[in-house]
């Protein structure tokens, strides 16, 4: 698994205030384990489940935005007790079936306690989108005790594939009035169903070659 940025602006600071430590450190908390749990499998031969990762608190403006849309008050304290993706996380994988050997292996971390799963991979949006999503709490132990209420992780774990047709997707939902909207999608949903079947075909061709892409067999043999 690759390196990650977190990017925090002065918005962000300003509207989380002292809750930002707390975002900030369950992702680190979490990232930290992911890491050292793919560097595990790969020690063991079983191959990286993860390729890549993308780590976000939720910006300023979309949570007021959030928070607005459900009647819930504008601060900080709210945005942590009642929105359950302030902390994001997104794992990227190869195939389909390192999905849920991720979503396995992260159940499997010691005090993580899975609070709500969602597998739109297994059952897709309307719309296309596939993804499999946790959210999760976890112990912050560099605090010196626990905080009052938990904190919720967001974890969205999907294949490059999905991740691909998700972000050109999200981008749409930014474009006001939109030419060809109708158009557009069901293009997307085209895409979705392509895209359904490539991971289909790339997960066998997985699967012929075995474990770690199988064992290098001499030419002629
Ligand atoms: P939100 O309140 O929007 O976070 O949704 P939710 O609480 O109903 O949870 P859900 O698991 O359905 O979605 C959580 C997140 O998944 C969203 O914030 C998006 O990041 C992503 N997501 C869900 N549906 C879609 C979709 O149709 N398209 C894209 N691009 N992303 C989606
Ligand atoms: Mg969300």
């Amino acid at each position: 698994m690759e390196d990650f940025m977190l990017d925090v602006t002065a918005e962000e600071r300003a509207f989380y205030g002292d809750r930002l430590i707390l975002l900030e450190g369950i992702i680190w908390e979490f990232l930290t384990c992911v890491t050292m749990i793919c560097r595990y499998q790969v020690s063991l031969g079983r191959g990286d489940p993860v390729t890549s990762c993308q780590a976000r608190i939720k910006r300023a403006g979309s949570m007021r935005e959030k928070l607005r849309l459900h009647g819930l008050p504008v601060t900080a304290d709210s945005a942590l007790r009642d929105v359950r993706d302030a902390a994001g996380v997104r794992l990227i994988c190869s195939f389909t079936d390192d999905i849920y050997r991720t979503a396995g292996l992260l159940r499997q971390i010691p005090g993580v306690r899975v609070e709500g799963e969602k597998d739109y991979v297994h059952a897709p949006k309307p719309n296309g989108y596939r993804s499999y999503h946790m959210v999760l709490t976890m112990p912050l132990r560099f605090l010196a005790e626990a905080p009052e209420r938990p904190v919720w992780l967001e974890v969205q774990i999907r294949t490059i594939a999905m991740d691909c047709w998700a972000n050109i997707e999200h981008q749409l939902k930014y474009k006001r009035e939109i030419a060809h909207q109708k158009l557009i999608v069901q293009e997307l949903k085209r895409c979705a169903d392509e895209m359904i079947s490539t991971d289909l075909s790339l997960q066998t061709i997985r699967d012929l070659l075995g474990p770690e892409g199988g064992e290098a067999v001499p030419c002629g043999s």
